[in-house]
C-alpha cells in the first residue's frame, strides 16, 4: 500500500500528533500491511502561500498556460502528484486556534487544483479525484471538544478538513481526535491518549482487512 504520510505539528519530539501517526504506521505494519511511505513534513517543506501569480495560473486552462505560469504551478503540481499516486493518506496535526496549523492550510491551498485533484464535468459538477484513497486524520487538541462538552461548537478543524478533502473526493475520512491533551489533568490526558491508541488500532485492523487478496499476499511475502 502506497501511503502519503503528512505531519504538521510545530513540535518535534514532544509532539503528540507525530507520535500518534508513527504509532498508526507501526500498527499497520504489525497488521501485515506492506507499506511504501512517502513522507512530507509541512513544517519543514512548507508549501508556498497563494500568490497573485498562482491565483491567475491555477484558473488558466492548462493549454493556455505560459511557461512562467507552468513554473509558478510546478511545486503544487508535484504535491498533487504525490497525493494522487498514493493509495492511502495519513494526515497528523494539532488544532491551532480551533482550526488547522497554517502550514497545513498552505498545503490544502496547493493540493486543491482544478484539472488535477478535481475536475469540472460536462454537466457542470465538480468531481474529486481522490475517491479511492483511504484517509485518516489524526488530530491532537489541548482542550476537550467532543460532542456534549462546552467547547464542542468551537471545533472548526473537523468541518474544515471534511470540506476541503470532500471537495477533492475524500468522501468518508476517518478522524481520530486525541483530546484533551493539554488543558486537563494528568489522568484525563492519559485517558485521551489511550482512547486515541485504541481507535488507531481499530483503523489499522480495518485497513488490513480491506486489503485486496493480491496486496495481502504481497505483504506476507515481504514479511517472510
Ligand atoms: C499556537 C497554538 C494554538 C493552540 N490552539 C488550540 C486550540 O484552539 N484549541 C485546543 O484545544 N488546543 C489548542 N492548542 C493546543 C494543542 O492543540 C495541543 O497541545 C496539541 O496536543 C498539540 O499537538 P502536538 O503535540 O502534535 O504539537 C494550541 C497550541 C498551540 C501551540
Amino acid at each position: 500500500m502506497k501511503v502519503l504520510h503528512v505531519d504538521a505539528s510545530a513540535k518535534r519530539e514532544r509532539s503528540n500528533s507525530r507520535a500518534l501517526s508513527r504509532y498508526f504506521i507501526e500498527r499497520l505494519r504489525s497488521e501485515g500491511v506492506a507499506l511504501e511511505i512517502d513522507y512530507l513534513d509541512v513544517t519543514v517543506d512548507t508549501p508556498a502561500h497563494v500568490t497573485e501569480a498562482f491565483a491567475i495560473a491555477t484558473y488558466t486552462p492548462e493549454h493556455q498556460r505560459t511557461p512562467a505560469m507552468k513554473a509558478t504551478l510546478a511545486a503544487s503540481d508535484a504535491l498533487c502528484r504525490r497525493l494522487l499516486d498514493a493509495d492511502a493518506l495519513i494526515f497528523a496535526m494539532p488544532m491551532y486556534n480551533w482550526s488547522m496549523p497554517s502550514a497545513f492550510k498552505a498545503y490544502v491551498d496547493n493540493i486543491t487544483r482544478t484539472g488535477l485533484t478535481y475536475v469540472n464535468t460536462a454537466d457542470g459538477r465538480y468531481e474529486g479525484q481522490l475517491q479511492r484513497h483511504k484517509t485518516v486524520f489524526i488530530t491532537s487538541r489541548g482542550a476537550d471538544l467532543r460532542a456534549g462538552t462546552p467547547l464542542s461548537s468551537m471545533d472548526a478543524l473537523t468541518p474544515a478538513l471534511k470540506a476541503a478533502f470532500g471537495f477533492i473526493g475524500v468522501a468518508k475520512p476517518t478522524f481520530v481526535d486525541a483530546q484533551p491533551l493539554q488543558f486537563a489533568d494528568q489522568s484525563a490526558r492519559a485517558e485521551a491518549l489511550e482512547r486515541a491508541h485504541r481507535e488507531l488500532d481499530a483503523v489499522a485492523a480495518q485497513w488490513a482487512n480491506e486489503q485486496s487478496p493480491v496486496e495481502a499476499d504481497e505483504a506476507s511475502l515481504t514479511a517472510s
